[in-house]
């Protein structure tokens, strides 16, 4: 875990980003540095100002142009701040390049990211995982100046034993980094086999839901865009929320009736973020997975804020490669209680988009109503006559479909409306006639 507080204070960290010239990316830097300052603050730093340089691309060595980093070395100097946390991943070199330039710790995006998922990880899985991705983080930037182990390997941060060392301090030795690389190593193995246990337990889990047959919508959404508080609004589930990035680290799973009376499972689902590093979605692959197994996604908007689009199409990214970019799909634009005009927004550029908000509960019918629209455009049309002693035919239809007409009948329970497809086969031996003749039909195929 990177410590952001250097004797009970938060550490002062200055901020940097490359705008690249040669880059079509959809953030603006100045967009992406003032989410940077977000994360920092959530993990527990002040920010102390912000430094952006247009660059054709990021220089291989330092990041940045080295007029840059002579700059920032006499403001380190000056004692200006305490750290620099850059907006990108950085190579291992860069960032030892770079540390020993300004003679301040360095820290990048990457870094910070996945510090903020350890602070927030709730499950055994998610900690297995957050903790697996940093030592994969880790081990090939073991050589750095002040890297060293502080929990694995027992090291310090340079001989100096504080953040701001002395120029020319030199890292551990080759002996003491060779154990350490052992210890990480023997470390991730163990990780991944007390993973591979609680993913078999979760593949158990889903395949039990999947034989209830129960559609599953999936939360999903920008980091803070207001999930959890949907989550918890609509099933008062009392999941942890908080006005930080990344509250929510595991997906929790609860039951819903919409108001047609069907059931679903809704599916609190980890925040999206713009370049969430590649090894973070694979280690978070298997709860992610939550959402590649959904019926129908339903993506929250943080409507008032001003990155609202393009939060949404980086969402649209990172399910693409999670390859459910194509699922069935409702969006709750919410927090339009911070509107004084909610009626101004374009909601045409998203699917199926209903205006709520979650922390006021406004809307949140029309949203769940939107939402079993969505559901039976993927369900059977069914016309049944149950025979009377399939109380649990009808139950099941209840439950698992949605009923638009019900009528008893001197020969059964007659029955129309929608139902999904896995569940149609069960009922098909009692399709009704179109004319209704209350006559009992055979299976049709
Ligand atoms: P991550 O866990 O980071 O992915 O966040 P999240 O999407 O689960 O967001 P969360 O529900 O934790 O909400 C983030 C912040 O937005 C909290 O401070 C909420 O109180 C606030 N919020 C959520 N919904 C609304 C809303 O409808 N209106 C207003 N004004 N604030 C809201």
């Amino acid at each position: 875990m990177i410590d952001l507080a250097a004797e009970g204070r938060p550490e002062r960290a200055l901020l940097a980003g490359v705008e690249a010239t040669g880059d079509d990316t959809l953030w603006d830097v100045s967009d992406s540095l003032a989410e940077l300052a977000s994360l920092a603050r959530t993990a527990g730093a002040e920010v102390v100002g912000t430094l952006s340089q247009r660059l054709p691309t990021p220089t291989p060595n330092l990041y940045l142009g080295k007029g840059r980093v002579n700059e920032l070395a006499l403001r380190r100097r000056d004692d200006e701040f305490d750290m620099l946390i850059v907006d990108d991943e950085l190579s291992p070199s860069q960032q030892r390049n770079l540390e020993e330039a300004i003679d301040a710790r360095v820290i990048d995006r990457t870094a910070l990211i996945l510090d903020i998922f350890a602070q927030h990880a709730r499950t055994r899985e998610g900690q297995l995982q957050v903790e697996l991705a940093q030592l994969e983080y880790r081990l090939p930037r073991l050589t750095g100046l002040r890297d060293s182990l502080s929990r694995v390997g027992g090291g310090s941060r340079g001989a100096s034993g504080g953040v701001g060392g002395a120029i020319g301090v030199r890292g551990p030795g080759e002996t003491k980094l060779e154990i350490d690389r052992r210890r990480i190593r023997a470390r991730i193995a163990e990780l991944n086999r007390d993973l591979e246990v609680v993913r078999r337990q979760r593949a158990t889990q889903r395949q039990q839901r999947a034989s209830q047959l129960i559609p599953v919508v999936a939360v999903v959404g920008y980091t803070n865009a207001g999930k959890s508080t949907l989550f918890n609004a609509l099933t008062s589930a009392g999941t942890l929320v908080e006005d930080k990035l990344f509250a929510t680290l595991d997906p929790t799973t609860r039951h819903l009736t919409l108001p047609t009376h069907q059931e679903i499972l809704l599916t609190d689902t980890v925040g999206f973020i713009q370049k969430l590093p590649t090894s973070l979605i694979a280690a978070f692959r298997a709860t992610l997975e939550e959402v590649v197994e959904a019926d129908i996604l339903l993506e929250v908007v943080d409507v008032t804020h001003e990155n609202a689009v393009e939060q949404s199409q980086t969402v649209n990214e990172v399910l693409a490669e999670l390859g459910a970019a194509e699922k069935p799909r409702v969006t709750a634009l919410n927090k339009i209680d911070l509107l004084a005009d909610p009626s101004e927004i374009d909601t045409s550029i998203y699917p199926n988009a209903v205006c709520i908000s979650a922390a006021q509960r406004l809307n949140l019918d029309a949203l769940l109503l939107k939402v079993s629209e969505v559901i039976a455009e993927g369900m059977a049309r069914v016309r049944v006559l149950l025979p009377f002693d399939r109380g649990d035919l009808v139950e099941l239809f209840h439950r698992r479909g949605q009923v638009h007409q019900q009528e008893d009948r001197a020969d059964g329970v007659f029955l129309t409306g929608l139902l999904p497809h896995s569940l149609a086969g069960a009922f098909a031996q009692y399709e009704a006639a179109p004319e209704n003749t209350g006559r009992r039909l055979e299976a049709t195929p």
